[in-house]
């Protein structure tokens, strides 16, 4: 099918396969359509129907709140062209960076699980070829059986990747979370979009690093410090890292985050915030080079970050309300431009 785009700047045309999502088809040709969660729930990916058919595998989408349908809006990453379509974008699109990892859709084989607390778990997929990413990006996972796609941002960050590391956290009643959790699912194939994700760091960034992670949200904020590490950004450069947990029972990582601690012992601070209970007098103790604290994440680290707001880059992750509350606190305490807040909701 040919997809013809009409954005504010100018137009682009490109092809999409027989059950190919308009996002995806559009970023495959190296056209960076508008999108954020690619999983139908934030709306950011919406465009306006000119000609031509579509299909709308689900018509429940979350994200369709956005919408004007009676206008013929709908949401690139869910709906498939059955026609050739013409779509009409109200935001600027540019092409994709020459360098960028162009995200293509394939396949991956489940290798490994690892539980990592009572619920969050570690899954390490097997790509059908390497793959290139960038830290920070994310992939999109379909299982056979369990309708749509869900994001997994990636925990490791390495040059032609034969292995995708994720930790995921257990959703009560979610029906991908739940039934990953269950055993024997190691060989499993699964369907694989991406790399995908606008949170990303180059270590030509130049700025010091702000992370601020709730929960599952340390696994892109893992990607970051990796590439920052293996770089020696902390060289020239300050870190800052904050991981919210409810309690000391639902951290994990921790001697992985001490070894990034112990190479930049000088220029980069960890700090675990536990938003349920008071640091436990053994905390410190058993892990001497991070740092402990109670309360929400950002709140932790709005005190924390009091006068060392200059030349900053925020990367956020985790659960809308723990990047919400981030991003609130970056604009209006820390007076951050929007261009230096990076950001991934869990949502
Ligand atoms: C950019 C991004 C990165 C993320 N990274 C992580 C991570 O590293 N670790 C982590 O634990 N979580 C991550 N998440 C959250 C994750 O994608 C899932 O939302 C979460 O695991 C719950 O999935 P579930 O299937 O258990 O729950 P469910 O409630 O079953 O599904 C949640 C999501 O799946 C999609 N979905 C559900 N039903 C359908 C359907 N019928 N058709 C199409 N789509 C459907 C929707 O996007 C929905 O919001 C990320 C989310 C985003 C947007
Ligand atoms: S990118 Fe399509 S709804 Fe979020």
């Amino acid at each position: 099918m040919k997809i013809q785009v009409n954005a504010r700047n100018r137009a682009y045309s490109f092809d999409s396969g027989e059950k190919e999502q308009v996002l995806f088809a559009g970023l495959r040709s190296a056209v960076d359509l508008p999108y954020e969660c690619s999983t139908g729930t934030c709306g950011t990916c919406k465009a306006k129907l000119i000609d031509g058919k579509i299909y709308d595998p689900w018509p429940e989408a979350p994200g369709r709140k956005y919408l004007k349908p009676e206008q013929g809006e709908f949401l690139m990453c869910q709906c498939v062209a059955r026609t050739d379509i013409t779509i009409e974008l109200g935001n600027f699109v540019y092409g994709l960076d020459p360098g960028a990892c162009l995200p293509r859709s394939s396949f991956g084989v489940i290798r490994r699980t690892r539980p990592l607390t009572h619920d969050v778990t570690f899954l390490e997929i097997e790509p059908d070829r390497p793959q290139e990413f960038d830290a920070g990006q994310f992939f999109a996972v379909g299982v056979p059986g369990i309708p749509g796609y869900r994001g997994y941002s990636m925990v490791n960050f390495e040059r032609q990747a034969k292995r995708l590391e994720f930790v995921i956290k257990k959703k009560p009643g979610g029906g991908f979370s739940e039934w990953l959790f269950n055993s024997g699912i190691e060989g499993t194939a699964v369907n694989l979009v991406g790399p995908l994700g606008h949170a990303t760091f180059y270590p030509n960034l130049g700025k010091n690093l702000l992370c601020i992670a709730g929960g599952s949200g340390i696994a892109g904020m893992m990607s970051i410090l990796s590439r920052a590490v293996q770089e020696r950004y902390f060289d020239q450069h300050r870190g800052y890292l904050f991981f919210g947990v409810r309690t000391m029972k639902d951290t994990f990582f921790l001697e992985e985050l001490s070894s990034f601690r112990k190479a930049f012992p000088g220029s980069l601070d960890i700090t675990i915030a536990l938003s349920d209970e008071d640091v436990p007098a053994d905390a410190a103790g058993r892990h001497p080079l991070l740092g402990f604290d109670r309360g929400f994440v950002h709140e932790v680290a709005a005190r924390h970050m009091k006068g060392k707001y200059q030349n900053l880059r925020a990367y956020l992750a985790g659960p809308p309300p723990a990047v919400d509350g981030a991003i609130r606190m970056l604009i209006v305490e820390a007076k951050l431009t929007t261009d230096n807040i990076k950001y991934d909701k869990f949502s």
